[in-house]
């Protein structure tokens, strides 16, 4: 494998050049265009990722790249080797189209399955979340620690919903519904990436969502674990960046969490 440290800086440096690309985007003129009908893309989106992809090819010509808006599976060259880059250049669109400052860039590097480094850059707190296998988590260089919340009751969960919310019966409403009754409070906003740092950080108790894409959770995934914490599926077993479903935790309210999914009812009605 190439030089870890060597990588690590050059997916430093591209991240914080990306976000700040993106804030000063935020506070003058960007286009906003519709994917679906609630699923937006902006051109910031689109720059950012292109700036990312380019400067990654660069450095790297013979990895691997999957990233969210253009340069996916079907436009990679490199398909065939060990390493990959999995890039998300704008989580959070539908806050940043709306004037929103929460927004984060996601960028995962894994070889051969595994994950082997995430970053995820905030730059309205200018907050840079970093996590290497077997190596810790950290943000702005300080190590983080998942939380020591012992029970539901006591904790603040995150969550988020699909883009099919309205027309899917796997929305996650109800899973909503079942915790609100039984946590301290639920938020959400709008950043899976951050999301996950935060509960890395320790700021947030817990986290659960449905049918996120490898860009959304790749580094995400890793700084959980890297900071102390379990990410699995709704029944337990080893989340995966392909998988559908995920639950990330502290550790210690994770059974809780698992036990308020399996007894959530779908009551929820979908728009025809
Ligand atoms: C979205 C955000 C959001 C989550 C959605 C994602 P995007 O990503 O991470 O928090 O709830 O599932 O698709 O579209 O802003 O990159
Ligand atoms: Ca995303
Ligand atoms: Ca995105």
């Amino acid at each position: 494998m190439e030089d870890i440290e060597r990588l690590t800086q050059i997916g430093i440096d591209i991240a914080r050049d990306a976000g700040q690309f993106l804030l000063k985007k935020f506070h003058s003129h960007f286009t906003v265009s519709h994917k679906g009908a609630v699923n937006l893309v902006t051109d910031a989106d689109l720059a950012a990722e292109d700036m990312i992809v380019s400067r990654i090819k660069s450095a790297f010509p013979g990895h691997s790249i999957l990233a969210e808006e253009v340069h996916n599976i079907s436009r990679d060259e490199n398909s065939g080797s060990s390493c990959k880059w999995i890039i998300d250049p704008l989580d959070g669109t539908t806050n940043f189209a709306h004037g929103y400052p929460v927004f984060s860039v996601s960028i995962g590097f894994e070889v051969a399955g595994d994950l082997e480094l995430g970053i995820v850059y905030d730059p309205a707190r200018d907050e840079l979340f970093t996590a290497r296998r077997g190596g810790g988590a950290f943000c702005n260089e300080v190590p983080l620690r998942v939380s020591t919340a012992g029970s539901l009751l006591s904790s603040l969960l995150a969550t988020g919903f699909p883009y099919d919310i309205q027309t899917s019966k796997e929305n996650n409403l109800s899973n909503f519904c079942a915790f609100a009754l039984r946590v301290q409070g639920i938020r959400r906003s709008g950043s899976a990436a951050l999301d996950l740092s935060h509960v890395a950080a320790g700021r947030l108790d817990g986290f659960w969502e449905l049918k996120l894409s490898p860009w959304d959770c790749a580094a995400g995934y890793l700084m959980v674990r890297e900071a102390g914490g379990t990410v699995t599926d709704f029944r337990g077993a080893p989340a995966s960046i392909g998988g559908r479903e995920v639950v990330a935790s502290n550790g210690l309210i994770h059974q809780e969490m698992l036990d308020v999914l399996k007894s959530a009812d779908s009551k929820f009605e979908i728009l025809d």
